[in-house]
């Protein structure tokens, strides 16, 4: 490794040991600030999905992910023996484990469950009835519930929607979108229609709220991607090197100093 190189990285070395303490120090603080962002959003109207007819493992994932990110507060699912595990959640990307889920044992469990606390059920289907999603229909807590990939949504579901929307299409290419990125489209509009306050930036990321995430999005942001390389590690390994290379020389006589 070039000399320049090296030194460059030791620089890098000590930038990230300085963050690290500095994380440490202000991980308190830090911690609150994402509660904050969390309180001031729960003051706001809140958002609910309800996961029933929707078939493929992959879809049932990527809506989990989409409703952490924008909001959703609980996933509602229909089972009559609930257990996490038997939920597949392929493609959430860690955010399973973030989400909160709520067990029905049927379609008119979440019916009484959302007439009892003022949560009005919005279908997500293209029907004549539907209202545009731009035009954000919205009045409160909402449920929103999606139909099957091959199907659309049933009538038993449809029978306990108060209201529906769609997303508007422009070309005569496809006749409907991938049910996870309707929900996706319809879960960012109601984001912005409740006035949720937008997550903080670091990198080229959103802020994750664990410890682990603080800390790596905050080396990302000073150091750049080196920082998952982990120079402090490099450093101890070619300290490492070094002295292998001495104890060789030493053996040899070879060394003057
Ligand atoms: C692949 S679509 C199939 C639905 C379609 N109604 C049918 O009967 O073929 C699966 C689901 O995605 C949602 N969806 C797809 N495109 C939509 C759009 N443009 N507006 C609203 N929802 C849509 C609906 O929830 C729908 O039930």
């Amino acid at each position: 490794m070039e000399s320049q190189d090296v030194t460059q990285e030791e620089q890098q070395v000590d930038q990230v040991q300085t963050i690290i303490e500095q994380v440490d120090l202000n991980q308190q603080e830090e911690e609150q600030k994402v509660s904050e962002l969390q309180q001031y959003n729960n003051t706001k109207p809140q958002s609910y999905l309800l996961m029933f007819n929707v078939q493929k493992q992959k879809n049932f994932g990527t809506l989990i992910r989409s409703a952490a990110a924008f909001n959703v507060n609980q996933v509602f699912v229909i089972d009559s023996q609930p257990t996490k595990k038997r939920i597949s959640c392929f493609g959430s990307q860690g955010t399973a484990s973030k989400t909160n889920f709520q067990y029905f044992t049927g379609l008119k469990d979440v019916k009484q469950y959302c007439n009892e606390r003022n949560i009005s059920i919005c279908g997500i289907e293209i029907m004549p009835e539907a209202q545009p999603i731009h035009s954000h229909p919205f009045k409160g807590n909402t449920l929103f519930m999606l139909g099957n990939e091959g199907s659309g949504l049933n009538k038993n579901q449809i029978a306990i929607c108060d209201h529906f929307v769609y997303i508007p299409q422009y070309t005569d290419k496809t006749a409907s979108l991938n049910v996870a990125i309707s929900g996706s489209i319809i879960f960012q509009h109601f984001a912005q229609w409740a006035g949720y306050q937008e997550q903080k930036i670091v990198g080229y990321k959103f802020e994750e709220g664990d410890k682990e995430s603080i800390k790596k999005g905050m080396l990302i942001a000073t150091v750049g991607n080196a920082a998952t390389n982990d120079p402090v590690k490099k450093r101890e390994q070619r300290q490492q090197k070094k002295n292998e290379e001495l104890d060789e020389h030493l053996e040899e006589g070879l060394i003057l100093e």
